[in-house]
């Protein structure tokens, strides 16, 4: 559920149209719904109560500091992946105890910061990266607390990019070694192995994967007790699903369904690290149509959000629903199912002005007639859009605006021509 409806034909943010918002901050532009962050919050927060779990937004998804703020004020923790990400959540009014930090290759330079501020966890994930952090540990004369990543080599289940729990990528500890791993720290006073950590992928439209990798989160857990590891944690990561097409993703009780359970088996704390579900369908990208045009017998659509500010379709294939902002009579909103005739409506791609071929937000995309000027809302564009927006063909960043019912303000500014030759050395 989300708080982006049509109204008079008209896309209504909450209270607020969208078409006003493009009229006082320019486009592209990200517009964020505060209910519709904290309603999904909410919804894990409820679907997991039984075991009071710690939530840990992932700041990759979208560390914009006026939502971690938001998450923070709500009950929030914080999953970083990068030094740059701990500053962030620690800006975002936090401290240590209520952050975990993952990645495949912190340095010696994050452990010491992080160690500093007392983060609550690492995520370990190589028995190098183990062994590290012990010997900045003891520099620094603190004791690390530490989940032990697995990869628990499960089917594929998402995009071959995102999949992080298939046997032979770059996450975790192989499940066939981790043991030998653990037990070569049993003995290391510097590294307190207190918990196991896994993140199956991302997005994840089952509570299959969950039941698998639970399951075998159950045994390992058994196993590292008895080599003498306080296994108190149990950290599933993130990775549940959003609507993108329809109603394809499944509700936060049916992860809670498989995954609760476990953790009082094996009489643990959870944590959990969801980035998507809370901020995805919180966000859309709006853009405005500068050009349509017909060539080798398509139809484009030229608008001013390019691959720069939204990269997942090129880079996923991945489908976000799009529609005009004020469609033309007769089609009052985004259709159901795009794979049906739908009367009236031409196909399309969307693109932007970037000079790739690859830049694009939709193909083959059936739309309403629009025209020069008209404004088109990408959705579901809430999580890992800003977050991986970039400067390509020197194109400053979209503003970011966050609306709350009848409210809305500015949390980022669009960038500048000089924002982008700030950081170079002066020529
Ligand atoms: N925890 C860990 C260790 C992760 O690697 C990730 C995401 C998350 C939590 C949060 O996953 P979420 O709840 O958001 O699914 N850029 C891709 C997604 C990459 C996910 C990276 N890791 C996309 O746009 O689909």
């Amino acid at each position: 559920m989300d708080h982006f409806h049509y109204k008079n034909d008209l896309l209504n943010c909450e209270d607020v149209p969208v078409s006003e918002l493009a009229k006082q901050y320019g486009t592209p532009l990200y517009v964020y719904s505060q209910r519709t962050l904290l309603h999904h919050l909410a919804q894990l927060q409820r679907a997991f109560a039984a075991v009071d779990p710690l939530i840990c937004y992932s700041v990759k998804t979208n560390g914009n500091l006026h939502i971690c703020k938001l998450m923070a004020e709500h009950g929030s923790g914080f999953d970083v992946t990068s030094g740059g990400e701990l500053y962030r959540a620690l800006k975002a009014g936090v401290t240590g105890e209520k952050i975990v930090f993952a990645g495949v290759g912190k340095t010696a330079a994050e452990f010491r910061y992080a160690l500093e501020v007392g983060v609550k966890m690492f995520n370990v994930e190589s028995d190098a990266e183990l062994h590290a952090l012990g010997e900045v540990a003891g520099s620094v004369g603190k004791v690390a607390s530490v989940a032990l990543r697995v990869n628990p080599a499960l089917p594929p289940k998402t995009h071959v990019k995102t999949d992080t729990s298939v046997k032979g990528t770059k996450f975790g500890l192989d499940i066939d070694s981790i043991l030998e791993v653990a037990q070569g720290v049993a003995d290391n006073r510097k590294l307190r192995v207190c918990g196991l950590h896994m993140h199956l992928g991302s997005p994840i439209l089952s509570a299959q994967p969950y039941r698998e990798g639970v399951e075998k989160g159950l045994v390992l857990i058994d196993r590292l007790r008895k080599q003498g590891h306080p296994i108190e944690t149990i950290n599933m990561g993130g990775g549940f699903g959003i609507h993108y097409r329809k109603q394809e993703a499944p509700p936060a009780d049916a992860f809670a369904e498989v995954i609760v359970p476990a953790v009082k088996q094996a009489g643990c704390k959870l944590v959990l690290e969801p980035g998507r579900f809370i901020v995805g369908n919180a966000g859309i990208l709006v853009s405005r149509v500068i050009y349509t045009k017909d060539s080798g017998g398509r139809h484009f659509i030229i608008q001013d959000a390019a691959m720069n500010d939204l990269i997942r379709p090129t880079l996923y294939d991945s489908f976000h629903r799009i529609w005009p902002v004020a469609p033309a009579s007769g089609f009052p909103a985004p259709p159901d199912d795009y794979e049906a005739e739908i009367p009236g409506t031409v196909k399309n791609d969307v693109v932007g002005p970037v000079c790739e071929s690859g830049d694009f937000l939709a193909k083959d995309r059936r739309l309403p007639p629009v025209q020069p000027d008209d404004l088109l809302a990408t959705f579901s564009a809430g999580a890992y859009g800003m977050a991986m927006a970039s400067n390509y063909n020197s194109r400053p960043r979209a503003a970011e605006v966050l609306v709350d019912g009848k409210n809305h303000r500015l949390i980022r500014r669009r960038e500048t021509f000089e924002d982008l030759v700030r950081p170079e050395i002066e020529v």
